[in-house]
């Protein structure tokens, strides 16, 4: 039998938000808008090009995402997905025998990426109001440890962490430690006093930030985001990267993205409109729903959650179940929230916790 590396054997597959034929889709944090036209004829102008490669260096788009953020085109790495660029923020800082340190429930690709690298996921669970632990997590943090993720709004709580504590964190942390501040909702994120990752970027030189054009961009599709990081942890990042990994298609995509902010920031405030109004719907019929700053809500529905999963796929609404902890819905157009919040009524809350 062929030899396979038996750390890979064991992984549970990344899950994919499911789709059920005429049921409303709200499984995996996608933006319900269609592209924006001028994105579209942006792309559509480049058809005629994809025999060849890509840029690999993404020099435009890296470029445009420095000016962007008022950072140099060196500080910056791409990726086809952020997911990709998380991937490469680990391989570049960990392998064998260390350790990367993340908050639990976060992204369900952490501790997969950290076990492709060889290196040994290292989960700090959520406090009991479904915020990260950040003392804990520092007092998690060994020599062994190389990256420590910190997922602000959190997938799937939606919980912040705020510039005060991280600040008192990275104080904590050795400076040889790699902070990755996966900032994925952050066009979501209306919360006051959260931290501003390029804010910390700036101050301190062990901390990278990262960002993706899939959810506020509406780009899940084409596969591109970005680290922002020192430059010599940024040109690591394009050493591990998979070499042609970000399309032409995708890289003309996000600059004219960037181009349409405008626009953009108005569906975006749409979600986070509708998102306060589901997050109202929701306690009002009794559900116990924490704040959320991302373009979806949690319910801890512990136990439940199979039963209610089952309750709201049969009324015609996918979320995305996490075994006995929870379940997540993404905020759709305002049709599909009001799907979601008729299917849900139908649902006794109050036995919930
Ligand atoms: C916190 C977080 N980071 C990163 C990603 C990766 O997104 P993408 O690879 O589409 O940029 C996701 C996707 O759901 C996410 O929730």
């Amino acid at each position: 039998m062929v030899r396979q590396r038996e750390a890979v054997e064991r992984l549970p597959a990344y899950v994919q938000g499911k789709s059920l034929a005429d049921a409303v889709k709200l499984s995996s944090n996608e933006n319900p808008y269609p592209p924006l036209a001028s994105v579209a004829d942006a792309v559509r102008d480049r058809l005629s090009t994809f025999h060849l490669y890509p840029d690999m260096g993404a020099v435009a788009l890296r470029e445009r995402i420095a000016a962007q953020h008022g950072v140099r085109p060196e500080e910056v790495a791409v990726g086809a997905g952020s997911v990709e660029v998380a991937s490469q923020l680990i391989n570049a800082s960990a392998g064998q025998g260390d350790e990367v340190v993340f908050p639990w429930r976060s992204f369900e690709a952490y501790p997969i990426l950290v076990q492709v690298a060889g290196a040994t996921p290292v989960p700090v669970p959520l406090t009991a109001d479904e915020r990260h632990d950040l003392d804990a997590m520092a007092a998690a943090v060994t020599d062994r440890t190389r990256v420590v993720f910190i997922c602000t709004p959190n997938n799937p709580t939606g919980t912040v962490v705020r510039a005060d504590e991280l600040e008192r964190f990275l104080a904590a942390v050795p400076k040889d430690v790699l902070v990755v501040i996966d900032e994925a909702y952050v066009h979501f994120d209306t919360a006051p006093d959260s931290a501003d990752g390029l804010d910390f970027f700036r101050r301190h030189e062990n901390v990278a930030v990262l960002h993706t054009f899939s959810k506020a961009y509406g780009l899940a599709g084409l596969r591109v985001g970005y680290a922002i990081a020192p430059e010599r942890v940024a040109t690591n990042l394009r050493r591990v990267s998979v070499p042609f990994a970000v399309t032409d298609l995708a890289q003309t995509a996000a600059i004219a993205s960037l181009d349409a902010e405008a626009e953009l920031d108005a569906r975006v405030e749409l979600i986070v409109a509708e998102r306060e109004r589901v997050l109202a719907a929701l306690r009002e019929q009794g559900w116990a729903a924490v704040d959320s700053f991302g373009n979806f809500v949690w319910l801890r529905t512990g136990e439940r959650t199979p039963e209610i999963d089952g309750a709201l796929r049969d009324g015609g609404v996918v979320g995305r179940a996490y075994g006995v902890d929870g379940l997540r819905v993404t905020i759709g157009s305002p049709e599909m929230n009001d799907r979601f919040l008729a299917a849900i009524a139908a649902i006794p809350a109050a036995s919930a916790e």
